[in-house]
């Protein structure tokens, strides 16, 4: 750590100590001269790549003309061209927007628009999920303990029901996933009435919790729930979203048509930019004026997220399902000769390695050796889980096959180092 360092708030867990001088693609120049393979976009947010060029540029002519022209005061060629570009890719009834910063606030704005629209308060989470750190998103979180310690009691009226992940519970996946739809209309039945649940709220892939794939059958089954009772069901697609499963959105693989869905992340290639996307009769029932935000929909955002938009079309979410099938393969290789990888899933390049003592005990400590040797190494990787003993991998969706095996290579080389 560098004197200056030491000024910034210790509550940012440091993963490294590297200071990034500049990023170009899949990598990383530190100011220290050494130069990094990035398999995090800085947490699956640069799925162009570091400063992809079409990015750089439309951000760079929209500072010349306008930075900020407040939402509520006045509209932006950015914001309008935004929507456009969004009705192209999000799931075909979801054609009004909103925009603020975070994912977190995107959430947050999720619940209160699905708390107007139908008049109930209460709203249903599952195990496991991750939609952020403010006041009430840190009560929908339950991948952690960490995110809500000391923070307790939290905002009310957030349930909690069993995300499918089949491996954790050492069952076969669709029995899960009926076990999983059946405690949820338990829940329904004895914690929060129908009548009283304004919102179901899904991770269509697990984040945070473990980058979990879910059968189809449980999404289609929450589909039918909320159908049957007037609940809303919301798709948080902030990390799975914006090509990063091989399909625009992670909803694409299991039919799913949510009511509402929040981005955020890939959205606009590092530029802070959130968004909410619902029919327009569901958006006309969130009484004007009653949300809001000065930043919302910034130009220069709006700007950066529409080029991104346009060169993931160019073929960028497809390099993901290719790219995902090889770094799998890849995968699936090593697992079976490392007999500690206990489970390999994903979709797309949003891939989860999970690893598992012989005793069935998560082998975090292992999990933070490998990493930290692959940063030795210059293959910068994250973790995730409950227990931290996923090795989650979410390279740009412009990376080569030949960084992918470069990648498994540092990879291997730091199982067999640590084995
Ligand atoms: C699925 C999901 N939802 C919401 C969030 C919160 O986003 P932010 O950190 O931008 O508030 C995250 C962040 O990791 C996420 O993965």
């Amino acid at each position: 750590m560098n004197d200056t360092q030491a000024y910034i708030s210790p509550v940012w867990p440091s993963f490294t100590d590297i200071v990034a001088e500049r990023g170009e693609g899949c990598y990383i120049h530190a100011q220290d001269g050494r130069t990094y393979l990035d398999f995090t976009s800085g947490i699956g947010v640069t799925n162009t790549g570091h400063c992809h060029p079409a990015v750089v540029e439309a951000a760079r002519e929209q500072v010349g003309k306008i930075i900020h022209a407040q939402v509520n005061i006045l509209f932006h060629p950015p914001l309008l061209r935004l929507a456009d570009a969004l009705r192209e890719v999000v799931p075909g009834p979801l054609d009004t927007f909103f925009f603020s910063n975070s994912g977190a606030e995107a959430l947050e704005g999720a619940v209160k628009l699905a708390r107007h629209a139908t008049g109930r308060p209460n709203i249903i989470v599952f195990q496991g999920s991750f939609h952020g750190r403010t006041n009430l998103t840190m009560a929908m979180t339950t991948s952690k303990t960490i995110y809500r310690q000391h923070y307790q009691p939290l905002a009310a009226g957030v349930f909690v029901a069993p995300y499918p992940y089949a491996y954790r519970y050492g069952w076969d996946a669709e029995e899960t996933s009926q076990w999983c739809l059946r405690e949820l209309r338990h829940l329904l039945a004895s914690q929060t009435a129908p009548s009283e649940t304004a919102a179901i709220i899904v991770e269509p892939v697990l984040g945070e919790g473990g980058y979990v794939v879910p059968p189809a059958s449980f999404l289609q089954g929450l589909r039918q729930i909320c159908d049957e009772h007037g609940i809303l069901l919301v798709a948080d697609e902030v990390q799975s979203g914006f090509g990063r499963t091989g399909k625009f959105f992670a909803v694409e693989h299991f039919d799913l048509v949510p009511d509402i869905m929040t981005m955020a992340k890939g959205l606009a290639s590092g530029f802070p930019l959130s968004g909410i996307a619902a029919p327009r009769a569901l958006m006309d029932r969130w009484l004007t004026g009653t949300h809001g935000g000065t930043y919302g929909g910034n130009a220069v955002a709006c700007a950066a997220a529409v080029a991104t938009v346009g060169v993931l079309q160019e073929g960028l979410v497809e390099n993901a399902a290719r790219m995902g099938e090889v770094l799998m393969d890849g995968l699936r290789a090593l697992q079976s000769r490392v007999p500690v990888i206990g489970d390999v899933r994903g979709l797309g390049l949003m891939i989860g390695v999970e690893f598992t003592n012989p005793d069935g005990t998560p082998a975090t400590e292992l999990v933070k050796e490998v990493i930290g040797r692959c940063l030795d190494n210059k293959l910068i990787l994250l973790n995730c889980g409950t227990y931290g003993n996923v090795v989650r991998w979410i390279p740009p969706l412009i990376v080569t096959q030949d960084q992918i095996e470069t990648g498994l290579e540092v990879f291997a080389g730091a199982l067999a180092a640590s084995a």
